[in-house]
């Protein structure tokens, strides 16, 4: 794609801000990231890393950690930096600093791709002990890959490495800039669900190291960004920082909860400060104390400081000493995932090892709605999901509209039974028996979705967000606007495209070997739970929405799109109960659950529930969509009335006279 040339000379506004330059910031990063590098490797030469012998099986992984850790965080905070900072032009072109900040991420994604590569042979030879040049043959890789998580974690990393380096080159405008920030996040998932947090209560440690990478990348990578290229939004500086700024905040806090409880996971308080990792936890605590009180001075003095047109030179001072903290903290963290955990524990037993927990008996009614074990992803999606829809509802109530009590309603129950799903007794049996699994998939694909979608979120939010007014830059209302109008949400609400993906995942997942393969893994409980929630509201949001929708169609269609899914799922119910082999049965043996010991019956169990809980919802939908076609005739029959007594029955005077005139033509 053509570049226009006076991108590179011109600040995004006429009007460009006296903010001092940031060309020292790769001088910056070069320092700290070697720095972060060395502090790694010193300290775990100090905790007396016995695993490899010789210098570069010793602290070649961490080295390499260090930078992929990087590379991923400069990545994703240049894309964000380009999708939600910096505004783009009114043509939806990047402006200046977009562009810039993207050029960064392709180079920094370039870093992050060689040491993902370089990662896999790393992985591989410390999984099997041995050095790493021993397994640099490629039949001896291609073998290790195939049976190591961690290895293919990294491989997986680097394919989207690669493909945000080469997007990041050619991507001009601000949706693609949008789609290539969310793929980024997907490279930070591998390697949070892997390594130290495969060990004792996986579920929380990988979920909390998820949430705790994800703000690691979007705080450090972000203020990267923003000190380097910050400048050249020119007036727009104060808003790209003071949005940063909020996004800052959140992430501190996400990274202190995240981080105490995988902490808390691994060293028990008393073993703080006498073992290496204990002591390491201490640092890192320290740094995140220090980094919280330079980021309270950045908003108390810098931020008000440019909004009142000052210079920004205390902020990108502030910035600078920041960056050097969280890259001296990645050396401690890159050092802290290298260091055993003490051993302080007792051995988990087979169904700890296997989903994170153990299961204290059979799955009665009590302990399905009553034994609680929070999930730290869905927890924090679905408090998000509420609260903010909450205060969209408090807003327009603050100034006088209104909002229907019953969509309120709806979208709390929703949230609720999404909470259900994947933290109640359901979300805690559902991995290690067909059964609940199976009822919480529907529960998240059949139930949720309705409840979410008759909220009506997006009419809420457009109504709640003050709108950017017409030379104002994009904010959050416009985004949600061309994310409803994308290409991309016009193709998934397709009402083929919507039915195929709802019916087709439920045979291509349990029928395929798909669900044997993902069953052992917690991070596929976790990208299961996301497919069947996003595929059932991309179904119900057409059916029975109350948002407008990329394509609207008549009610008559929506009928059809209904009728038509259910003796899909009316079949793939009896397909479950009449199978002879049994859905992931390598893994559910593996757990030895008692009261499974038939797991054919428990199968069978599975496919009634599929077939009796798939039904019901399905039939509220008809009823609810029944409901709503005869409101919108009722609607349609009082615009008419209104129309004929402001024209005084002109349609129907009109009519008559077309007769007439039909009448005076027989005539001879
Ligand atoms: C309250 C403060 C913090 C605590 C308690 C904490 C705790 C932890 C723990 C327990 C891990 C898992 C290590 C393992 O796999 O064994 C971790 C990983 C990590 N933390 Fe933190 N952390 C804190 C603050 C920070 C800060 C301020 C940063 C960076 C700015 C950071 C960056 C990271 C990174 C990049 C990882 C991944 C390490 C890897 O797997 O290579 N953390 N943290």
């Amino acid at each position: 794609m053509p570049v226009d040339s006076s991108l590179e000379k011109t600040a995004d506004s006429a009007r460009p801000h006296r903010a001092p330059a940031g060309q020292g910031i790769v001088p910056l990063l070069v320092v700290g990231g070697l720095f972060a590098a060395v502090l790694a490797a010193a300290l775990l030469a100090l905790a007396g890393d016995p695993v490899d012998p010789g210098v570069v099986n010793a602290y070649g992984p961490t080295v390499i950690r260090v930078t992929a850790e990087i590379g991923c965080v400069l990545t994703v905070g240049s894309l964000l930096f380009a999708a939600f900072l910096a505004p783009p032009q009114q043509s939806g072109t990047l402006a200046v600093s977009g562009y810039a900040a993207m050029r960064m991420a392709s180079w920094a994604a370039a870093l992050w791709f060689v040491s993902a590569l370089v990662s896999v042979p790393f992985a591989a030879a410390a999984a099997i002990g041995r050095p790493v040049t021993s397994v640099l043959d490629t039949r001896t890789l291609i073998n290790l890959i195939d049976l190591l998580p961690e290895a293919k974690a990294w491989l997986f990393t680097a394919a989207v490495a690669v493909v945000i380096t080469v997007g990041a080159r050619i991507v001009l405008s601000w949706g693609w800039t949008v789609v290539l920030f969310l793929f980024a996040m997907l490279g930070v998932i591998p390697v949070a669900v892997t390594g130290h947090s495969s060990n004792r209560q996986h579920d929380l440690a990988s979920n909390s190291l998820l949430l705790h990478l994800i703000a690691a990348a979007l705080w450090v990578g972000g203020l990267v960004a923003v000190l380097a290229h910050g400048k050249r939004t020119g007036s727009h500086l104060p808003l790209a920082v003071s949005r940063f700024s909020k996004l800052a905040l959140v992430c501190w806090l996400t990274m202190a909860s995240s981080g105490v409880i995988n902490a808390l996971i691994r060293v028990p308080l008393d073993s703080l400060f006498t073992t290496s990792y204990g002591v390491l936890v201490i640092g890192k605590v320290c740094a995140l104390t220090m980094l919280g009180l330079i980021g309270y001075l950045q908003r108390e003095r810098s931020v008000r400081d440019l909004r009142a047109g000052g210079s920004g030179n205390l902020l990108f001072r502030l910035g600078a000493l920041e960056v050097l903290i969280m890259l001296a903290t990645f050396g401690l963290a890159a050092a802290l995932a290298r260091t055993p955990p003490p051993a302080v524990f007792a051995e988990p037993d087979p169904v700890e090892l296997r989903i994170g927990y153990v299961l204290s008996g059979p799955p009665t009614l009590a302990r399905l709605l009553f034994d609680w074990r929070v999930d730290l992803v869905y927890g924090v999606i679905v408090g998000a999901l509420a609260a903010f829809y909450v205060l969209g509802v408090r807003r327009l109530r603050a100034r006088g509209d209104k909002w229907p009590i019953g969509r309120t309603v709806s979208w709390l129950a929703g949230c609720f039974v999404i909470l259900m799903a994947t933290s109640s007794g359901f979300g805690r049996y559902a991995p290690a028996m067909f059964s609940i699994h199976m009822e919480t998939h529907m529960m998240l694909s059949m139930l949720a979705p309705v409840l979410l979608v008759l909220g009506g979120p997006v009419t809420l939010a457009l109504r709640a967000l003050p709108p950017a007014g017409k030379d104002g830059p994009p904010g959050p209302r416009e985004w949600l606007l061309a994310a409803v109008h994308s290409p991309v949400a016009r193709a998934l609400t397709h009402p083929v495209v919507a039915l195929v993906l709802f019916v087709g995942s439920f045979y291509v997942l349990y029928t395929s070997g798909l669900f044997d393969a993902a069953v052992e893994e917690h991070w596929a409980h976790v990208a299961m739970n996301t497919h069947f929630l996003l595929v059932g509201c991309l179904f119900y949001w057409p059916v029975i929405g109350v948002d407008p929708t990329p394509r609207q169609l008549p009610h008559l269609a929506r009928l059809g799109m209904v009728f038509a899914s259910l003796p899909f799922h009316a079949f793939f119910g009896v397909i479950l109960m009449s199978m002879q082999t049994v859905i992931g049965e390598q893994f559910y043996r593996g757990l030895g659950l008692p009261w499974t010991a038939d797991l054919l019956s428990d199968q069978r169990l599975g496919g009634g529930i599929a077939w009796a809980t798939g039904e019901l919802p399905l039939l509220l939908v008809l009823v609810a969509l029944l409901i709503q076609w005869s409101r919108a005739d009722e609607r349609e029959a009082r615009r008419t009335d209104r129309r004929a007594d402001a024209d005084g029955d002109g349609d129907l005077k009109a009519y008559n006279a077309m007769l007439r005139q039909l009448a005076d033509g027989d005539r001879p």
